[in-house]
C-alpha cells in the first residue's frame, strides 16, 4: 500500500519542482525590487564626526530623563538623591545610569549609548554649585 502510493506520488512530485522554482523566482523578483525601493526611515546623522549616530547633550538628557527626580539638574535631592558632589567613581555612576535600582531608579542602558553614558557621568562629575 505504502510503496504504490509513494509511486504515484512521484508524478506530482515532479510537476510540483518547476512550480516551485517559478515561485522562488517571483520571489526573487520581488526581493529586487524591494531592495531599489527608497527607504523611508528618517535620515540620521551618520557622519563620522558624529560617531555613526549623533550623540545628545548630556545636559539636555539630564533635563528630560533625570531632572524630575534628580532636583536642580542633579544639585539638589528630590525623589533621588543630590548627584553633585557625589562621592560614587565613575564606574558606579555609570553602572547605575545602566542598570537603575529596582524599586527607586529606572536603569538607561537601552536608551542612551555607551557614549551617552560616558557623557552624563562626565555631566554629573563637572556639576557646580550655581
Ligand atoms: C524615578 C526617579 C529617578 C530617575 C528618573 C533617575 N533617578 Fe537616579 N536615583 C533615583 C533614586 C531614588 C536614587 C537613590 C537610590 C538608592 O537609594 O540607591 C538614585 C540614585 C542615582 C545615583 C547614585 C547616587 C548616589 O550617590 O548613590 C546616580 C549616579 C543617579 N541616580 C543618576 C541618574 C541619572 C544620570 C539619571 C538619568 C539618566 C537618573 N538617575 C534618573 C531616582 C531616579
Amino acid at each position: 500500500m505504502t510503496r504504490i502510493a509513494q509511486t504515484t506520488s512521484l508524478p506530482r512530485r515532479a510537476t510540483f519542482l518547476p512550480r516551485r522554482a517559478t515561485f522562488l523566482q517571483r520571489l526573487a523578483t520581488l526581493l529586487t525590487l524591494l531592495a531599489g525601493t527608497p527607504s523611508l526611515a528618517p535620515a540620521a546623522d551618520t557622519s563620522p564626526a558624529a560617531g555613526g549616530k549623533a550623540a545628545r547633550d548630556p545636559a539636555q538628557i539630564f533635563a528630560t530623563a533625570c531632572g524630575w527626580c534628580h532636583y536642580k539638574a542633579g544639585r539638589e535631592a528630590g525623589k533621588g538623591p543630590q548627584l553633585m558632589g557625589t562621592t560614587l567613581t565613575d564606574e558606579q555612576i555609570a553602572l547605575r545610569i545602566r542598570k537603575g535600582r529596582q524599586g527607586f531608579m529606572p536603569g538607561f542602558e537601552s536608551s542612551f549609548s555607551d557614549q551617552e553614558i560616558a557623557a552624563l557621568v562626565g555631566y554629573i562629575r563637572a556639576l557646580k554649585p550655581r
